[in-house]
């Protein structure tokens, strides 16, 4: 049997994807228009995803007009407004600062909704949450085309799921996942923004890779 074999740089070059790939924020986009082509593929690397029983649950809706931006932009204040509020003393004032969200200024907007299944899915009899969990494999691929791409990406959670499902006709079989904002940037940072200003640190390898249990932490690698 033959099947593709790839080289050491092919390898190499999808590492690089992974790690320069960015949230990207409405500080970093610019105005220039996103060809529909590259959109066209960003939405295909979604569709080769790999979901629960081949359900392909996902569904999304791509977003242009600027009143429903608006109305998007209008929910994520209010959350974001209570959301605030749960940050304590430096960190309250540090999150007043942060740009959480791209809506007004990225040219193209996606909304990713999970479509609830009818009947029974191989593979998702005992843990419905695979369908969800497949939806975000569909979301990790666009964010990794884009970049391949030079397109920017940002997820935006801060968000009242109910309000956005009304805002875009979803049925109750339709369950709002993520809203996504696309279009070129001026720059991509070679580090998470929320690491650079101290928000959150990269954790280290034995911080989160264990070895045969959670409760003995993985010592081979170098941290
Ligand atoms: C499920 C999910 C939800 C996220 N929601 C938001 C959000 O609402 N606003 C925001 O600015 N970034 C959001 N992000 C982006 C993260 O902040 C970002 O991935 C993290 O800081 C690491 O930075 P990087 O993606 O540039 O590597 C989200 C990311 C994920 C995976």
């Amino acid at each position: 049997m033959s099947y593709r074999k790839f080289e050491v740089d092919e390898q190499q070059l999808l590492e690089d994807i992974m790690r320069l790939r960015r949230d990207v924020r409405g500080n970093r986009f610019t105005s220039e228009p996103v060809d529909e082509k590259d959109l066209d593929r960003i939405l295909r690397a979604a569709l080769l995803a790999p979901s629960v029983g081949f359900s392909q649950p996902w569904r999304f809706v791509d977003i242009r007009d600027h009143e429903t931006k608006a109305s998007v932009a209008q929910v994520f204040k209010s959350e974001n407004d209570k959301a605030a509020h749960l940050f304590k003393d430096a960190k309250h004032s540090q999150y007043q600062q942060l740009k959480l969200e791209g809506i007004t200024e990225a040219p193209i907007n996606l909304a990713v909704f999970y479509q609830h299944p009818q009947e029974a899915v191989l593979g998702q009899t005992s843990m419905p949450v695979a369908g969800q969990y497949s939806t975000i494999c569909a979301i990790q691929n666009m964010w990794l085309m884009a970049r391949a791409l030079n397109i920017g990406m940002g997820w935006v959670s801060i968000l009242d799921g109910k309000r956005v499902e009304q805002l875009l006709g979803a049925d109750e079989h339709h369950e709002f996942v993520a809203y996504l904002c696309i279009g070129h940037v001026d720059t991509f940072y070679d580090k998470p923004e929320l690491e650079t200003l101290g928000w959150e640190a990269r954790k280290a390898f034995n911080e989160v890779i264990f070895k045969e249990s959670l409760q003995s932490k993985h010592t081979d690698h170098e941290t």
